[in-house]
């Protein structure tokens, strides 16, 4: 007789960055840092509901009448509010088709699978590194997956000439993924120019730009953090984009993402629109809802948006302040110019170059968690760590 169906299950290994919470959850020691996992931390270590979003969520539960279906695709209004925020107001909106899925991480699985939908030898270029979700989730949909270099780990920097020849040679109709804004893991960003000429680059192989945004004005703002975005709208003919409201929104565990999907014309859309709503359909009929009304409500009222924007800013501008507080306190304790680069890079993480026994050395000799590619979450920091964590970090890296 065959072994009993769920035997046969392999065991899995758990997630690497869960992993971590858990055990620092466990550690005892009262001096412990918490750097791993990549949510946002106010300076008293709490993961906060935006007031913008409390109100909003007030007033659709005094509203609301009917927890019925909406639609497979999701809610237009809010398709029209999220697409507004990050394509503009005068994005081509006859060429635009939106699918609302469970975060971004179910835009970015949904998106992968419109693109092989359409080109079944579709690869996915990645930087490298990358979110190490991006390369599980084609791994696990068996699409191939390659990657372009991105980051130069001697600067802490873009690894320009390598991306731009990379990407150079990637053939027409396979998928070129970007970050948006705030690169997980590295911290680097692209700039204005960068982003051009990476238009210019897809336009001419044929290549189509698929970009993550998962930090939303976590970066420079959330005008500026979406100012790539709306270069590539702008010269090339399609386009997707996974847009996440977890961070940007604090919305974590209400699961907010949206596809959307630049079409190279008018006329093609409703085929778009009408593939992507049976993703939906066939992995779980409707997506999360109230999360994406909450968001909607946000960005529709003209106050409750700029509430919004302002706790978006202080959260940004804390954590730039830890960025260029950690930076200094570096060079003080290392006498070197080693880490100058955590002051210029965007968002909450940055690579400290560690190796993975440094990393485990970290924990065990010093109650500091860090991701064992060297990940740090700046957000994870107080201004009264940063003389200990400087020290730690220079006496067992330098
Ligand atoms: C680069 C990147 N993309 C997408 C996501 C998706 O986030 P969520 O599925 O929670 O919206 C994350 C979250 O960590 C991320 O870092």
């Amino acid at each position: 007789m065959t072994a009993p169906l769920l035997e046969r299950l392999e065991p899995q290994e758990a997630d690497k960055i869960l992993r971590l919470m858990a055990q620092f959850a466990n550690d005892p020691r009262p001096n412990k840092v918490d750097l791993g996992v990549g949510v946002y931390r106010t300076p008293e270590g709490t993961t906060p509901v935006m007031q913008a979003v409390t109100e909003a969520e007030a007033r659709l539960l005094a509203r609301q009448t009917t927890k019925g279906y909406v639609a497979l695709e999701g809610d237009p209004a809010f398709h029209a509010a999220l697409a507004e925020l990050v394509l503009g107001q005068h994005r081509p909106q006859d060429r635009i088709a939106a699918l609302a899925t469970p975060g971004g991480t179910g835009a970015v699985r949904h998106g992968f699978e419109l693109a092989r939908r359409a080109n079944p030898d579709v690869t996915v270029w990645m930087p490298d590194p990358t979110w190490p979700n991006h390369p599980a989730i084609t791994a696990a949909m068996a699409v191939p997956a390659r990657t372009y270099r991105y980051y130069d780990a001697s600067t802490g920097g873009l690894d320009r000439e390598g991306m731009l020849a990379d990407l150079s040679a990637v053939p027409p109709g396979d998928i070129v993924l970007l970050h948006g804004c705030c690169h997980n893991p590295t911290g680097a960003d692209l700039s204005a120019q960068d982003w051009a000429e990476i238009a210019a680059l897809c336009s001419k192989t044929g290549a189509v730009p698929m970009i993550d945004l998962a930090y939303l004005g976590f970066g420079e703002g959330p005008q500026a953090d979406v100012a790539g975005i709306r270069i590539l709208m702008d010269a090339v003919p399609e386009m997707l984009v996974a847009v996440s409201g977890s961070k940007s929104f604090g919305l974590y565990r209400e699961r907010v993402g949206l596809l959307l999907a630049l079409c190279p014309s008018a006329g093609l859309r409703d085929v778009v629109a009408a593939n992507m709503s049976w993703l939906n359909r066939l992995a779980y009929a409707f997506p999360p809802d109230h999360g994406a009304r909450i968001v909607t409500e946000v960005l529709t009222d003209p106050a409750l948006r700029q509430i919004w924007a302002d706790e978006l800013d202080t959260m940004r501008l804390r954590i730039d302040a830890i960025r260029q507080e950690l930076a200094v306190a570096l060079h003080q304790q290392t006498g070197t110019h080693r880490f100058d680069f955590l002051a210029s890079q965007k968002g909450m993480f940055s690579l400290i170059g560690a190796t993975p026994e440094q990393v485990t050395r970290l924990r065990d000799a010093h109650a500091l968690y860090v991701v064992g590619d060297g990940r740090i979450n700046l957000a994870g920091l107080t201004q009264s760590h940063i003389p200990q964590v400087a020290k730690v970090l220079a006496a067992e890296l330098v």
